[in-house]
């Protein structure tokens, strides 16, 4: 995640590797709803400052914090990439459940290739991400449904956590 991330830039042939396995993923009636917008450079200032922008806008006075709003606009300046997931409908084609899930596993893609290639990344999803749209200039039929933070790390990021897998899986023979 970003507070762990040290300076060092992903190169934009990497880049476009990782974001080439996300054309990978499955997708029913070939739709391939997946979209992104990838902020690197000086344009990393740029989605910071509109994340807090809008959280300014949109949060009630009694809920806002000012930490919170720092860290949303840091956030992305700490970041060597990040890749704003766009998940595209097809109403008279497909239940839109089924492009998020397309979206989701060409990001699960990008995900495996970065974590390959020894790059750290996180998908956020703050409550206000549907504000973007206009930043992101995107047409009423698309969606942005996370942002994909990325970068190096110099630090030994904890094992995940997860239940055994035989817990999630019934055998039947
Ligand atoms: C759809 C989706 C949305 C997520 N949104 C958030 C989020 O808003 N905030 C957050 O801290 N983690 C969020 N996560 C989790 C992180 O991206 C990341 O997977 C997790 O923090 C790392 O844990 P792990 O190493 O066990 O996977 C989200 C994950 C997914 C798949």
């Amino acid at each position: 995640m970003p507070p762990v991330y040290n300076d060092k830039k992903i190169d934009r042939r990497t880049l476009e590797t990782i974001i080439d396995s996300a054309n990978y993923a499955p997708t029913h009636k070939l739709t391939q709803p997946w979209h992104f917008v990838v902020f690197i450079g000086d344009s990393l200032k740029e989605l910071g400052g509109e994340m807090a922008k809008l959280y300014k806008h949109h949060t009630p006075a009694e809920k806002f914090s000012e930490r919170k709003m720092t860290d949303m606009e840091q956030k992305p300046a700490k970041s060597a990439a990040v890749i704003a997931i766009i998940m595209e409908s097809h109403p008279n084609l497909l239940p839109e459940w089924e492009e998020i899930a397309s979206t989701a596993a060409a990001v699960e893609n990008m995900w495996l290739m970065a974590t390959a290639l020894g790059i750290g990344s996180y998908w956020s999803t703050p409550g206000l991400i549907h504000h973007l749209s206009p930043f992101l200039g995107l047409p009423d039929n698309q969606r942005c449904i996370g942002l994909f933070y990325m970068g190096y790390t110099d630090v030994d990021l904890p094992a995940s956590k997860r239940e055994d897998i035989s817990t999630k899986v019934q055998w039947r023979e």
